[in-house]
This record gives C-alpha cells, sequence and structure tokens, in this order.
C-alpha cells in the first residue's frame, strides 16, 4: 500500500475525461486500496483516480463517521442510471481544494450501476450524505468539479486563493 500524490486545483489534469476500465485485474485492485489509504490519510471522504493522475473511471468513498465502523466502498466505471427530482443541498469539499468548502444542490437519491473490485455488476441506492459524495466523485470523471456549480464570483475567489497557495508551495 502507498499514498498516493493528490493534484491541488487548478490543475488541467483534474478537468480531463476519464475513460472506461477495460479489465478489472488484481493491479487495478492494489490502485483502488492506495486510494482509499491515501483518502482516509487526507482525510476525506471520497477520492476519484483523477485526483491522483490516473484518467480512468474508478471511486473511491466512506462516509462513515468516526464512531461507526469504516464502509469504504470502490466503483468501477460508475453510471447513474436514475436520479431524484428532489434536491439536497449540502456542504461540499473536495481533496484537490483542501480547506476551501461551499454548498451545492444535487439531487437527494440517486441509483448508481458499477464494477465492485472482482470485475461484478452492481448497484448502490443512495442517499443523503452517500449519494452527495458518490455525484461528486463521478463529476471528477467527467472534468467536473464541485466549484463549477458555484456563481463565477465564488468559483474565482476560490481558484484565486488556490493559484496563490501553489505560488507560495513553488516558492517554499
Ligand atoms: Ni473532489
Amino acid at each position: 500500500m502507498a499514498l498516493l500524490p493528490i493534484i491541488h486545483a487548478p490543475d488541467a489534469r483534474l478537468k480531463i475525461k476519464c475513460s472506461d476500465v477495460e479489465s478489472v485485474d488484481q493491479h487495478l485492485r492494489d490502485f483502488m486500496d492506495d486510494m482509499l489509504e491515501t483518502m482516509y490519510a487526507a482525510p476525506g471522504v471520497g477520492l476519484s483516480a483523477p485526483q491522483v493522475g490516473v484518467t480512468r473511471r474508478v471511486i473511491v468513498c466512506d462516509v462513515s463517521r468516526e464512531d461507526e465502523d469504516p464502509r469504504p466502498l470502490k466503483l468501477i466505471n460508475p453510471e447513474v442510471i436514475e436520479a431524484s427530482e428532489e434536491l439536497i443541498v449540502a456542504e461540499e469539499g473536495c481533496l484537490s481544494f483542501p480547506e476551501h468548502f461551499a454548498e451545492v444542490k444535487r439531487p437527494n437519491h440517486v441509483l448508481l450501476r458499477y464494477l465492485d473490485e472482482f470485475g461484478e455488476q452492481k448497484q448502490i441506492d443512495a442517499n443523503g450524505l452517500l449519494s452527495t459524495c458518490l455525484q461528486h466523485e463521478i463529476d471528477h470523471l467527467e472534468g467536473i468539479l464541485f466549484v463549477d456549480y458555484l456563481s463565477p464570483l465564488k468559483r474565482n475567489i476560490i481558484l484565486r486563493k488556490m493559484k496563490k497557495l501553489k505560488k507560495q508551495k513553488v516558492a517554499a
């Protein structure tokens, strides 16, 4: 297992549409374990492959609370097949935007189809926090970031701060 470096915005690699995984093998399973380890260490509740520089349709998440048993999920080629009309607003963050949070409105309920780590076709019914998290991560696979849902003004404020942070890091 290994911690993977997380790409911070703004970065062109976060805006790429990812391609489907064609074969589910041990290499991919090891990669998803590394993604989970990276996510837990950050700490975060979700991570997508493009955030660690791999433009494949793979996401991991775990929305369990600290006092609960972990519930890691690993999804390959996830697809939203149903979304509720009912929307919820949740405060979202992103490991590619450390310390930035903003409210985003999304469907409260989604039904997803995906492949599990053994290549089996599965479905998941998600509500609330899990639904928000999975939709956020699936967006990453399309090159869509949570700031893309904000007003241009709010988005630019966050992106400007992120750029400044990067310059400071390079200078340091
Ligand atoms: Ni994110």
